[in-house]
């Protein structure tokens, strides 16, 4: 589910998701543990309003997890509650429904005081493509009731999953939101694990970024997987970046007639690797970008 969109998505989008917070208590807000700036809609406040809200930051699995820590914090300054999560693994997914509960408690309880039945939470779940809203759903549902692929626009009869004993009830379609397309660095940064079309986004142009900013954000790394040896300590220079790519590509075999590197080859071997987690739990982003 990578990212194509068009301005008439958006403003479709954006309708649909105003017509299902008519219908919830909770937005659940699905982003990325390791861009959890890019991975975010724009205009996500403005669009959720005072819902109240709870964060989760997904692929914790992928995350570095100082970082995915610092993320929390940075989240609850704001006044957002936020919890990490692994959509697969279902790691941290059960304290879903309690977190809802809080956020809830008071309007519950007015409601008990007007002397009004109790009634079940009702949330959505909102995130830009390729964050794992659908593996979310299905996880929380305990079989396949999300498809994946992002397509606004398809409407279709929406059904409330149950949970935990009917206290809870998620909408089954999630809300799709948009990320921050103007913004190169954005670009980059959700390029780099997976969510951005190659067809739009180089693998060379990609894996240039994620090596430089993996040379210097997490040193040690790039040398020890690929045992090409101490890296240049300034990078500033493009062509310093593009030896340590050669020199990737030449001890994993991406070689060309005439022993020359193929560039593209190693650019799609360091981003697979990359995000399948070959390289350790790396974050793109930390709270002081902010
Ligand atoms: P979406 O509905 O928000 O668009 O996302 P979706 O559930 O389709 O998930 C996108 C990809 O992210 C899927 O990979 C999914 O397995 C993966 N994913 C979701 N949650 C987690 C998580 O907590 N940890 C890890 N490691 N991966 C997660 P996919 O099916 O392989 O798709 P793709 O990678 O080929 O795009």
């Amino acid at each position: 589910a990578t990212i194509q969109w068009f301005p008439g998505h958006m403003t479709r989008a954006r309708r649909q998701i105003e017509e299902k917070l008519k219908l919830i208590d909770v937005a659940i807000e699905l982003i990325d543990a390791r861009v959890p700036l890019s991975s975010r809609n724009p205009m996500v406040d403005t669009i959720l309003q005072h819902k109240p809200r709870l964060v989760l930051l997904n692929k914790l699995d992928l995350a570095d997890p100082a970082a995915t820590a610092d993320w929390v914090a940075f989240f609850q300054e704001k006044g957002l509650d936020a919890l990490p999560i692994d959509a697969v693994t279902g790691s941290g997914t059960r304290d879903i429904v309690p977190r809802c509960r809080k956020l809830m408690a008071e309007k519950m309880e007015a409601r008990q005081r007007k002397g009004m039945n109790p009634r079940a939470i009702r949330a959505l779940i909102v995130g830009i493509p390729n964050v794992g809203k659908s593996t979310l759903i299905n996880k929380l549902a305990g079989r396949k009731v999300a498809a994946t692929g992002d397509k606004p626009g398809v409407t279709k009869g929406q059904q409330w999953i149950k949970m935990a004993g009917g206290e809870l009830e998620l909408l089954d379609t999630p809300g799709i939101l948009w990320p921050k397309f103007e913004d190169q660095q954005v670009g980059l940064r959700l390029a780099t694990i997976g969510s951005i079309k190659e067809e739009i986004m180089p693998a060379d142009e990609v894996a240039f970024y994620a090596v430089r900013y993996i040379a210097e954000a997490y040193p040690g790394v790039l040398s020890e997987r690929y045992g090409i040896g101490e890296l240049p300590a300034d990078l500033s220079e493009a062509e310093t970046v593009i030896e340590v790519m050669e020199n990737i590509g030449r001890k994993r075999g991406c070689v060309v007639s005439g022993g020359r590197v193929d560039l593209g080859k190693a650019s799609t071997l360091i981003l697979r690797e990359l995000r399948a987690g070959k390289l350790g739990r790396i974050s793109l982003e930390r709270p002081d970008m902010a």
